[in-house]
């Protein structure tokens, strides 16, 4: 399937496409999603199909309008309120209890439901157009990295999805910060954009770690957002000693790297990210797609700082390297 220009016309396709309970993938502020009317099992259905990915991971609901909480949670804390008018739209969601509306098929067979208003002018649009909410995992296939260009979901979907629409590169680049509110105590599932600090600074308390916590989320797996070639992490000082070692041995390798020692590296396949958590993050996704192309023996990529602004980061390196 060709990307397509966002157009008043390829937005009412869209639309209509979702409708009859096919799929639209569109970009969002993170990564690109893959759409279905999030009301219409069948629709849901074929978003699992079109990934390879198994029924029981649930999916995030969009929407666009905070107003539209209320019809797919049972109750609405005062927390989530709280969070929505500080974040939405925005890369944060929502897991809340769901109400006897919310099909199953969305949520993976869980009684919770994942809720997110996404800050990309397209998304708006097409929520809006459509009125209801958007069912959307990443648009790839199951445990591959996360597409943040509309050519990227080409390369991934092909012609199982019925219609990209192309929105130009996405701005965060990674996957939204995920917060369970089911619980008295806030628990984030997801690092992202949002961080722990400015979820705790808005709601005024602790908010714990996912391993505290039982809900599954597959992105929580150890191997996930992972590229098909092997990956390492490796710190900055031992890096070139690696390459050294692998390039005396004849592999053909790809890095990862952001500080400048490393990239004055003798290495065909370097690519430098930026220095700064956030361009790093924006760029992480389609370099490592870019290398994984390539056909390479192994990925090596210069370990980013244990630093909050890098929670991120850290956590997708850390499940996309052995
Ligand atoms: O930024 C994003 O969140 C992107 C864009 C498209 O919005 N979407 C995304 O979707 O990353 P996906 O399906 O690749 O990851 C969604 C995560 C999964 O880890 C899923 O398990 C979790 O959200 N999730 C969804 N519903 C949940 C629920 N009811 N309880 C716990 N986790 C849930
Ligand atoms: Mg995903």
């Amino acid at each position: 399937m060709t990307p397509i220009p966002v157009t008043t016309k390829s937005i009412s396709h869209a639309v209509e496409l979702l409708k009859i309970g096919r799929l639209v993938a569109f970009p969002t502020e993170t990564v690109y999603g893959l759409g279905a009317d999030a009301s219409n099992p069948d629709a849901v259905a074929k978003i699992f199909a079109a990934k390879g990915r198994p029924i029981d991971h649930p999916v995030i609901v969009h929407l666009a309008r905070a107003a539209q909480i209320y019809d797919w949670a049972e109750s609405v804390p005062d927390t989530a309120l709280i969070l929505a008018e500080a974040f939405w739209p925005g890369p944060l969601t929502i897991i809340l209890n769901k109400n006897a509306q919310v099909s199953l098929a969305v949520t993976g067979g869980q009684n919770t439901v994942a809720l997110r208003i996404p800050a990309n002018p397209v998304a708006l649009q097409l929520l809006e157009a459509f009125g209801n909410g958007i069912a959307a995992p990443s648009a790839n296939r199951f445990g591959h990295i996360s597409p943040t260009q509309a050519g990227h979901v080409a390369e991934e979907l092909g012609d199982s999805v019925d219609c990209i629409l192309d929105g130009g590169p996405c701005s965060v680049g990674v996957e939204s910060t995920i917060i369970d509110l089911t619980d008295t105590h806030p628990t984030l599932l997801r690092p992202g954009r949002i961080t722990r600090s400015q979820l705790k600074n808005v709601l005024h308390t602790e908010i714990r770690l996912s391993s505290q916590n039982k809900i599954r989320a597959p992105g929580l797996l150890a191997v996930h957002y992972a590229p098909h070639t092997m990956a390492l992490l490796c710190p900055a000082e031992t890096l070139i000693a690696m390459v050294d070692e692998m390039c005396s041995k004849g592999k053909n390798i790809g890095i990862l790297a952001f500080s400048d020692v490393i990239a004055a590296l003798p290495c065909p396949h370097l690519i430098q990210l930026p220095e700064c958590a956030e361009h790093y993050e924006t760029a992480l996704y389609s370099a490592l797609r870019e290398l994984d192309n390539l056909q390479l023996d192994t990925i090596l990529i210069e370990q980013p700082p244990d630093h909050e602004a890098w929670a991120a980061v850290n956590d997708r390196l850390n499940k996309a390297t052995v």
